[in-house]
């Protein structure tokens, strides 16, 4: 294992009456009394009538909570922002920018925000499951229109809050309803995914997948791991274009990798943020799912719009249960409302609206691809650029091959901290500091400044 679990997990069988009965304890410190407060001197009460209201005198009660540590991915935007260098180039956040670097709206998005106007759509509350229209479209667009297992309604589909809240709620059913269960994740993974199983106490342990030699897939140590986890373990999938190495299974090694699933009884949990984004092909890109759920495998898919469809801020995506029996899928649909309605009550109308008019459109639909495969066409081309003058520069005869190998918006570059590190302080090219760069946000105009920032930090930092 190339880790040990982490999990603040404390598993009870019945968690509904054990969330209850923890929250008591709680609520009754929230009361307005001064005996609820800490210490003398902390609170002074006042009672007026009815009221007591309590006065801080000088000590927040708030003082016991310590500065939380700065996010990753979000603090490496925030030091390219202060940042006054013109030559600076923001590689660590994946959002996809133009040949000029900036941010990039769809057509199609805005084609289908002006039919939203033009009907004069309300802006009424979803049900909790959310747009029924695009609850159906995002599942047709995930397994495929004709799939048996649409048609026999064995998939509970609900509308979430993009891949993350999606993620989240799947994580909330995991530690209800398996309370005895573990997730696999691959090291390294999307940062947020520890985060996520973690706050829903999941308890959770990593699987092999980089190898730091090859900077390629450790295929054998992710085989093993999945093989030692005990029966019926989750087993987190990314999708397509994994997230940070960019390093795919290829078609075999994915038959192998249900095989192993499929044989200990583990559920495969899939996480899908770059269906299309990543081949340019949104059928190419669910090619993973789709097999195992051909194979009859019960599965869970997150799906994300932020990505393929631009609709970052919109929070637009979807948890997705596969079931083997449709029964069994409306007891799960049912249980994914329950945990979403205290979480949020329901989610937001107007991405989703987007979705399901680019989607249910025959026009728009085909629009959306040819705008999908630009998007996925120019982060192919400056891959190839940047991999092009890598190799006319570094006269070592060091092969630069694997970047063209790795796929989808990210690149590892098998760069350390340090040199992570010298690339920004040195060459104002903000990365994440587990060497990875989001080619979405590179121009074919930087590749070479990127090459030589890259062999510098390469070779002359240790
Ligand atoms: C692997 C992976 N999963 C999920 C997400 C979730 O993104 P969002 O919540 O914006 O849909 C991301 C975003 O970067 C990701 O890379």
């Amino acid at each position: 294992m190339a880790s040990t679990m982490f999990s603040l997990a404390s598993v009870t069988p019945s968690a509904s009456i054990s969330l209850q009965d923890n929250l008591k304890p709680k609520l009754k410190i929230g009361t307005s009394s001064q005996r609820a407060f800490p210490g003398k001197d902390f609170m002074k009460a006042k009672s007026n009538g009815r009221t007591t209201m309590a006065v801080a005198v000088n000590v927040s009660r708030f003082e016991g909570i310590t500065m939380a540590p700065a996010d990753p991915i979000l603090g490496v935007s925030e030091a390219f922002k202060a940042d006054t260098n013109e030559l600076k180039l923001n590689l660590g956040v994946g959002a996809y920018r133009t040949e000029d670097l900036q941010p990039y709206v769809l057509n199609v998005v805005k084609k289908a925000e002006n039919l939203i106007l033009e009907r004069g759509e309300n802006k009424e509350y979803l049900p909790i499951e959310g747009l029924a229209a695009f609850n159906k479209v995002t599942a047709e667009l995930l397994f495929g229109k004709d799939n048996p297992v649409l048609q026999q309604q064995r998939v509970a589909t609900i509308q979430g809050l993009s891949g993350t809240g999606s993620l989240r709620i799947a994580a909330a059913l995991i530690e209800r309803y398996f309370p005895y269960s573990k997730i696999l994740i691959s090291s390294p993974t999307w940062g947020n995914h520890k985060n996520i199983f973690n706050d829903a106490r999941v308890p959770w342990s990593e699987y092999r997948y980089y190898d730091p030699k090859t900077v390629g897939l450790d295929f054998a140590g992710m085989i093993e791991d999945i093989k030692a986890a005990p029966e019926g373990s989750f087993i987190l999938l990314h999708g397509c274009a994994h997230n940070p190495t960019g390093i795919d299974p290829t078609p075999e090694q994915w038959k192998k990798i249900a095989d192993v699933i499929q044989k200990k009884n583990h559920i495969p949990f899939f996480d899908v943020a770059y269906q299309g984004f990543a081949s340019g092909s949104l059928d190419e890109d669910a090619s993973s799912v789709r097999m195992f759920a051909a194979r009859g495998m019960e599965l869970l898919v997150a799906q994300s719009y932020s990505k393929n469809l631009g609709l970052y801020g919109e929070r637009i995506g979807a948890i997705n249960v596969l079931c083997s029996s449709a029964d069994a899928a409306t007891r799960v649909k049912s249980q994914l409302k329950r945990l979403a309605r205290p979480m949020y009550s329901n989610p937001p109308i107007h991405g989703a609206k987007i979705v399901a008019n680019v989607v249910g459109t025959p026009e728009l639909f085909s629009e959306w691809k040819e705008e999908m495969e630009m998007m996925a066409g120019r982060i192919k081309s400056v891959r190839q650029k940047l991999y092009d003058s890598l190799s006319a520069k570094d006269k070592s005869g060091k092969n630069w091959s694997f970047i063209l190998k790795q796929i989808g918006m990210f690149s590892f570059t098998g760069l350390d901290r340090a040199q992570s590190e010298n690339m920004a302080n040195k060459w104002h090219v903000y990365m994440t500091k587990d060497g990875r760069i989001s080619l979405a946000g590179l121009s074919a105009a930087k590749c070479e400044y990127l090459a030589d920032a890259i062999i510098d930090s390469y070779y002359n930092v240790s």
